[in-house]
């Protein structure tokens, strides 16, 4: 039985002149009350510093965001060091870096029955604006966090400017990439998937977890915290909104839908599923929309950047069929084109694709997780087709391209996350026409740790780029990608780092493209 997270007390909004009056900080003790409200404590003696997960905010709107903490002051300790009562958690957010202009402020209940998290949904701030926000709770105050809305639905802006990450394996090494991505000059940070890994501590690692592999909610929770502990990590999150989406990982590797491999029963996996899911919506910084109810959590959704962009931010795991042929590599096989195999189920498919019909965005932004170019890949002299990825899933990869090409979609662009390595790929109509048009446009994204040090020059890189002629560039190093976005063009720059296992890698763009508006095909810069 999972106890609703809302209603949560109403914020209580304080004009700016009444701020103002009193003082500018969170010293200002008198704006924030001490009135028990119920069993909420508002006076909490922690064990430690309580905002040791850092801050973070999500999914911006013209007129607001969604501010997020949690309180684990001993957070590898079960219940983060939390007693189960809940605590009142306030919240100010000013329009100036040092804190002088408030703009809005209130409190939040933190409960226990949501592992002490807090989302605040702001709204009534100005669009295209930067903002910082700041928690309080029992005396003790966070860290600050940098948000930024986006601009008016109606306004064409001039550049969108964002980075898009994935895979971070704690035990893989260090999140030395989310510290360079700190001090980029971004609007927003998109995240595909893999934020924690569930498997147990292994027996080498860089850095090791610190529990079992996760299967209740307990598991779940303490994974997080421990992820959530990495200052890189929490640097990132202060400096700009996230958009996140999930993909295995999140629960266990390569589930799909209410299946995994093995004998486990389909009811004992959704107990599971529901307890990953859960521990997900706990940590990130998501609306109440997106509240899970047992093994059920909706997470597709849509955000708009202007009239500049629209991100399409997709869920290939929750309402997936079961890969084809046993999972893993596998060639051709007429299995493939089963019309009922989907990635997406059928309402995400139709909400999708109506979505992308109506978008007056000049560049539509499919934000998820898995490769869809039909890359041949080679492994321990096999060549096949992933199928855990689109290419398993080939009537729906080529209804999807075809749905770009047929309704004369504007720009989609695809990003992913998922398998570790950077690539470049034009989306061609037919890829068993090589020579076929291209629609669309993936740029795939490496991992900030998973699989450990990478390479700017991967073995199989010069077979890999023949064989798959719409490939434009694969490279094994980790990192993140930055993406700058006008009316007129796109461009991606592949940021990388040349190791994850001892900190302090330096930066590097490894390679760059640019995609004209109107036309997907791929030009190196
Ligand atoms: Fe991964």
């Amino acid at each position: 039985m999972i106890t609703p997270l809302y209603p949560l007390p109403h914020a209580q909004a304080i004009s700016r002149r009444s701020f103002l009056a009193g003082s500018a900080s969170f010293a200002a003790a008198a704006l924030f009350s001490n009135a028990a409200r119920g069993a909420v404590s508002s006076a909490p003696k922690f064990s430690a510093y309580p905002f040791s997960l850092g801050v973070a905010s999500g999914d911006p709107l013209p007129d607001g965001v969604v501010l997020w903490t949690r309180l684990a002051p001993q957070p590898l300790d079960p219940a983060g060091g939390m007693p189960p009562e809940s605590i009142e958690v306030s919240w100010q957010i000013c329009d100036d870096e040092a804190m002088t202009r408030v703009v809005q402020s209130g409190t939040a209940t933190a409960t226990p029955d949501w592992s002490h998290s807090v989302h605040v949904e702001v709204s009534g701030l100005r669009p295209a604006r930067w903002y910082w926000y700041q928690f309080k709770a029992g005396g003790e105050v966070s860290a600050k966090g940098r948000t930024r809305t986006t601009p008016a639905a109606d306004t064409l802006p001039e550049r969108l400017r964002f980075a898009f990450v994935s895979c971070q394996h704690y035990e893989n090494g260090f999140f030395t990439a989310y510290d360079h991505l700190s001090r980029e000059d971004i609007d927003l940070v998109v995240h595909l998937g893999d934020y924690i890994y569930e498997g147990a501590a292994a027996a080498k690692s860089v850095r090791r977890h610190s529990s079992g592999a996760c299967v209740t909610l307990a598991d779940y929770r303490l994974r997080y915290s421990q992820y959530k502990t990495d200052a890189d990590l929490q640097r990132a999150h202060a400096a700009a909104p996230w958009i996140v989406t999930w993909d295995d990982h999140e629960v266990v590797n390569n589930y799909a839908n209410d299946h995994i491999a093995g004998p486990t029963p389909r009811a004992e996996f959704l107990l599971r599923r529901a307890a990953a899911y859960q521990a997900y919506f706990e940590n990130m910084p998501l609306r109440r929309s997106a509240l899970p109810h047992g093994p059920d959590m909706l997470l597709y959704r849509r955000l708009s950047f202007g009239r500049l962009a629209n991100f399409h931010v997709l869920d290939t795991r929750q309402y997936r069929t079961p890969q084809p042929q046993g999972d893993g590599l596998k060639p051709a096989h007429p299995v493939l084109m089963d019309a009922k195999g989907t990635l997406l189920g059928e309402q995400q498919r139709d909400w999708l694709f109506s979505g992308l019909e109506r978008s007056a965005a000049t560049w539509n932004v499919l934000a998820q997780q898995i490769p869809v170019a039909r890359v041949r890949q080679m492994k321990n002299e096999i060549a096949g087709y992933s199928m855990d990825q689109w290419p398993g899933y080939e009537f729906e990869r080529r209804r999807l391209l075809r749905h770009f090409h047929d309704r004369k979609i504007r720009n989609p662009v695809v990003l992913t996350g998922d398998i570790h390595c950077n690539w470049a790929n034009e989306l061609i109509a037919d890829f068993d026409e090589l020579d076929s048009r291209t629609v669309a446009t993936e740029f795939i994204g490496t991992s900030i740790t998973s699989g450990g040090d990478g390479t700017a020059t991967p073995k199989n890189a010069d077979q890999l780029l023949t064989e798959n002629p719409f490939v434009k560039y694969f490279n094994t190093e980790r990192g993140y990608v930055r993406c700058e976005l006008t009316p007129q063009q796109w461009c991606t720059d592949y940021r990388t780092v040349p190791f994850v296992t001892k900190p302090g890698a330096p930066l590097n763009t490894r390679a760059s493209f640019v995609v004209e508006s109107g036309h997907p095909k791929l030009h190196r810069a």
